[in-house]
């Protein structure tokens, strides 16, 4: 046997057949584009808060591990969101390490996880990963939760966890709270609040962690302009939290992270005010595209807007788009609510005008 044929052999013998057959999470390359499908913030920083983060990292112990608990850290984020004194966070490399180690969690308990969908698709990814079964639960066509499907899903295959996505991803669409709630009472296991959009939207889900012990609500840095941090946190009891923090690898947050989010939770107004500037650019941006023949756009609770193609296919718009140098994220084929749906990033007005000008071109039959 050839190397290959003996590793492929290899291959075949120790990795699962569930890991062979997943196809890995795509990033699509977005060199020299205007670029729209991954919800980042476009801007960067004031040039006076650059020098003086410049300033702050010469002084960082590169050569030293970082905190393995990162207590400055995690009490700068509890006094910036509030957290009560009766809960605890756990620090992850983004939003997506905790989904991961949510689910590791819980891969040993003979449950299902489950998830609303569409919804973010890390969810069902992790759980493949883990071997653990996993139960979608259709929303309804306004991309609301259908509660009864919801509530019998519950009941009958008992998931150790379900995660909801508030404001969700990729419908942009909050849900109704009553429901969220109705869940959360009906459910055994636990319910991950994924607040990943909250800063776009008025809603507010860790009151919740008072009214329900199976509850813990999950944010992240990424959306609001630290993307390339990745810190993502958790929030619940001290009791969820300390089981979960055994399964965190001991330096997941690196030195530079502390550092810089320390800096930039600090800088807090910076952010708050793009963020406000983006829910602004959010209204003008779908009042233009809804405007525009051919296209569905729903109304968004976060920094992007779902929209549907119905005179050319999505892939056609999308390859358009991208022939005009924006680079969106095509939807078509991931979920069949999503059929013709492109998923686009609310931006500057400068890049809102380029999109919209390039749609103006990609929706012509
Ligand atoms: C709903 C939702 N949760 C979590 C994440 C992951 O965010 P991060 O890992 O950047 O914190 C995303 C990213 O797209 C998301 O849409």
């Amino acid at each position: 046997m050839t190397r290959d044929e003996q590793q492929l052999a290899l291959i075949e013998a120790l990795v699962p057949e569930g890991i062979r057959a997943i196809q890995p999470y795509k990033v699509a390359d977005a060199t020299g584009m205007v670029k729209l499908d991954a919800m980042e913030n476009p801007w960067h920083w004031p040039d006076a808060m650059v020098e003086e983060w410049m300033a702050q990292l010469r002084s960082v112990d590169i050569n030293r591990y970082p905190s393995a608990s990162a207590p400055k850290l995690k009490a700068a984020i509890r006094k910036q969101m509030g957290v009560s004194d009766t809960d605890d966070i756990l620090l992850g490399n983004g939003s997506d390490e905790l989904i991961q180690i949510i689910s590791m969690m819980v891969s040993q308990a003979g449950r299902p996880i489950m998830a609303l969908e569409p919804s973010f698709v890390m969810y069902k990814m992790v759980a493949m990963w883990m071997g653990v079964p996993f139960v979608p639960v259709t929303l309804d066509q306004d991309f609301q939760i259908n509660l009864v499907d919801t509530l019998a899903a519950i009941a009958s295959e008992r998931p150790s966890v379900i995660f909801i996505a508030q404001p969700n991803n990729p419908t942009g669409n909050l849900f109704d709270l009553a429901s969220i709630k109705s869940i959360a009472a009906a459910s055994e296991g636990l319910v991950i609040l994924d607040e990943a959009y909250t800063a776009f939207s008025d809603s507010d889900l860790l009151p919740m962690l008072a009214e329900f012990p199976n509850v813990l609500v999950m944010r992240t840095l990424s959306k609001v302009g630290l993307a390339g941090l990745r810190l993502g946190m958790l929030i619940g009891s001290k009791a969820w939290i300390a089981e979960l923090d055994k399964l965190r690898l001991p330096y997941n947050i690196n030195v530079l992270t502390q550092l810089s989010t320390e800096f930039a939770i600090k800088h807090f107004h910076v952010f708050e005010a793009q963020t406000q500037t983006i829910r602004e650019n959010r209204t003008r941006l779908f009042d233009a595209l809804s405007a525009m023949q051919g296209l569905r756009v729903w109304p968004s609770a976060a920094n992007f807007l779902l929209v549907k193609t119905e005179r050319v296919p999505a892939k056609t718009v999308f390859e358009r788009l991208r022939s005009h140098g924006i680079l969106v994220k095509i939807l078509d084929g991931a979920h069949p609510l999503l059929k013709d749906c492109l998923r686009i990033n609310v931006s500057s007005i400068e890049e809102n005008d380029m999109l919209l000008k390039a749609m103006a071109h990609s929706l012509i039959e």
